[in-house]
């Protein structure tokens, strides 16, 4: 099985917690948006809150009911992906998530659900977190004093840039979020007490926030040669 086909089998199978008159959160990357499409072509009676702009022009496009967080603020589930997904011993799971940039509306609206259903294809599932660099989102003007501190935490930092090449328009030069923040990439390496870096990266002045996810996903759809397995924190 591809990535892709288990990417599509699982998001599948997210489409079955969901049920008639829910408000159901919309996740951000390339698993959310099978999830969505999915979720679109079922036809259920719910509404939705998309954690990027992305996420909710594709809802809007097809025809879901899609509002802001300031009309729905009280979600019953949010299902989205994740770059990395381990189990942290005393909180549940730990995620690493923001590979799509969307870290900070995808923890805000998170934080407003009932349950959070995390996405994914087997190959997210770590023991330890950290392979996937650690994504930062910086407000612009602090990039100067957050890197380096960032850097003297043994982080790695490095400014995401956004994707250039393609079509004639595309804009080389920093990545920017839908805030328009920066996002700084850490390739720190092994995250072996993800509370104490969590705290570390929150303490610097100028962050807005970071990609770990702790303690917050209530359950992990997983998919892999086997199907998908329900895995539990
Ligand atoms: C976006 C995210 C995504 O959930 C994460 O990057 C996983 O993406 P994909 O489903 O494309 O592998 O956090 O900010």
């Amino acid at each position: 099985m591809t990535q892709d086909e288990a990417k599509l089998l699982v998001a599948k199978r997210a489409v079955e917690f969901v049920k008639d008159g829910m408000v159901v959160g919309l996740g951000t990357g390339t698993t959310a948006t099978l999830f969505i499409r999915e979720l679109a072509g079922r036809g259920l009676k719910i509404r939705c809150v998309a954690s990027s702009d992305a996420s909710h022009a594709l809802a809007a496009s097809l025809g879901m009911s899609v509002a802001m967080l300031t009309e729905l603020p009280e979600l019953d589930v949010y299902i989205d992906g994740a770059d990395e997904i381990a189990r942290v011993p005393g909180l549940g799971f730990g995620l690493i998530k923001g590979g799509g940039g969307a870290l900070l509306r995808e923890k805000i609206v998170a934080s407003a659900a009932k349950s959070f259903i995390v996405v994914a294809d087997s190959t997210k599932l770590v023991e330890v977190l950290g392979k996937f660099p650690l994504p930062v989102e910086v407000i612009k003007m602090a990039l100067p004093v957050v890197q380096p501190r960032l850097a003297a935490l043994g982080l790695n930092p490095k400014l995401r840039q956004a994707k250039s090449g393609g079509a004639p328009s595309a804009i080389a030069g920093p990545y920017l979020t839908d805030e328009g923040n920066y996002i700084l990439d850490c390739a720190c390496g092994r995250i072996d007490d993800p509370q104490r870096t969590a705290a570390a990266i929150r303490a610097i002045v100028g962050v807005v926030e970071h990609g770990l996810f702790l303690g917050m996903a209530t359950l992990a759809l997983v998919a892999g040669e086997n199907g998908v397995s329900e895995v539990r924190p």
